[in-house]
């Protein structure tokens, strides 16, 4: 099996040593010839048609939320949300947990400090617009949480802890479950709200919404093989069922008078304004059926392992790189972020592009981390299932070569 062949960007650029994963993925033909065969085929609005397209292309949507339901381990794909992307996905989240009355003036929500953006600004306008309070937790020298700042951390004013499953810097893994044990420990029943940013840890690996014990998690499709415009905000229907949404129009409304409206009583329905984004649903069952086609997880999983414990020996044989991570493979995916002291992110990843291979420079959304490192610039490079031993091998060997010319 050469999974290589699967995706055609690769066919069409043949010199091309694509690094960039953590950005975006690339995409596989079964998404690609999915979608064109729903847009061909199938293609109509849904909720409001009783003709057969429309009928379909709402069987479609729904099954595509059956998928993800699965793979995430929710038994109630009503639970799975689709949004068009993470600013909206985070501030529907955080907006509608404002207008229930959730979170009040100088109530407390923790994240850490190696958040993407994505994890920290919505909070940071609920601070702005309301006076809700942002503290962040440490991260230790070997890149994971600082458990014992965390628990210091865990006052009444707590509401909410919003935590990164998998850092898109650092590529560490956080042990979740400790985290889980703390809250369970120190509010019992009465626990502050558990939110999850997944988006690094479903391209990665199987994860279960049940064992984390989380309230709210969120991930993007375009990380996993499937078109961008597609996110996925997963809620506990308990939870799901107290918010009043944020937005509203379209399918998530029931009535509208003159002067008032009434929220859609169906879940997910309430959450889903407009139009939704009918081809990227579709990319998306396409991207966990890929998955499904090549082994699973199980098969990225093994792959992973292997490139990772590679990359990591090169990491460690190149003078002047200083990895900004992790070096125990197990707790770790394969995103190496890097600085070299004395040459700019800008010219490192221009020369490398000069020489076909796409990594990415400056601060990866994760500007907090970086500055408290005294970094703004680094590097880095992340790797999938299409990529190589050589592709490891050609990028070290371009770097050499970048660093002894531009120093
Ligand atoms: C951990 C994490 N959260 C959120 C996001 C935001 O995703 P998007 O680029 O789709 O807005 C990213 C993207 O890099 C990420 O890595």
């Amino acid at each position: 099996m050469n999974i290589r062949n699967d995706f055609p960007i690769l066919k069409n650029n043949p010199d091309l040593i694509y690094l960039d994963s953590t950005a975006t993925s690339q995409k596989p033909s079964h998404v690609i010839d999915g979608v064109k065969d729903y847009l061909e085929s199938w293609y109509a609005n849904i909720h409001r048609g009783s003709y057969d397209l429309s009928d379909t292309s709402e069987k479609l949507y729904e099954r595509s939320k059956q998928v993800v339901a699965n793979a995430i381990g929710s038994d109630n794909w009503r639970e799975v949300i689709y949004t068009m992307n993470s600013t909206y996905a985070l501030n529907l989240l955080t907006q509608s947990i404002w207008r229930t009355g959730l979170l009040k003036k100088g109530d407390k929500v923790l994240v850490s400090m190696v958040e993407h953006h994505a994890n920290i600004v919505p909070w940071l306008i609920l601070k702005e617009d309301y006076g809700i309070e942002v503290e962040y937790i440490n991260i230790l020298d070997d890149y994971s949480i600082d458990y014992e700042d965390f628990r210091s951390k865990l006052d009444d004013n707590v509401k909410i802890v919003s935590l990164t499953h998998v850092s898109n810097t650092t590529g560490q893994i956080f042990d979740l479950e400790n985290a889980n044990s703390l809250l369970n420990m120190r509010y019992g029943n009465d626990r502050p709200l558990f939110i999850v940013d997944a988006s690094q840890s479903v391209p990665h690996f199987k994860i279960d919404v049940k064992s984390l014990w989380c309230d709210a998690l969120f991930f993007t499709g375009h990380k996993i093989f499937a078109d961008s415009g597609i996110w996925v905000l997963w809620w506990k229907e308990d939870f799901l069922k107290s918010l009043r949404p944020a937005f509203s129009w379209g399918g998530a409304i029931w009535h509208v008078s003159q002067w008032e409206f009434t929220h859609a009583a169906q879940l997910p329905d309430r959450f889903e304004p407009g139009t939704p984004n009918l081809s990227g649903a579709v990319s998306l069952l396409r991207a966990f059926e890929y998955i499904g086609s090549i082994w699973g997880y199980k098969k990225l999983e093994e792959i992973e392992a292997d490139l990772t414990e590679y990359a990591l020996a090169k990491f460690q044989n190149i003078d002047w790189v200083k990895l900004i991570g992790g070096i125990d493979a197990q707790k770790r995916v394969w995103v190496f972020t890097f600085s070299v002291e004395w040459i700019h992110s800008f010219d490192i990843s221009d020369y490398m592009a000069d020489n076909d291979i796409c990594i990415r420079a400056w601060q990866h959304c994760a500007e907090p981390f970086l500055s408290s490192l005294d970094l703004v610039h680094t590097c880095r490079m992340s790797l999938h299932i299409y990529n190589t031993a050589e592709d490891i091998d050609r990028f070290f060997e371009v770097l050499e070569k970048a660093i002894n010319e531009l120093k």
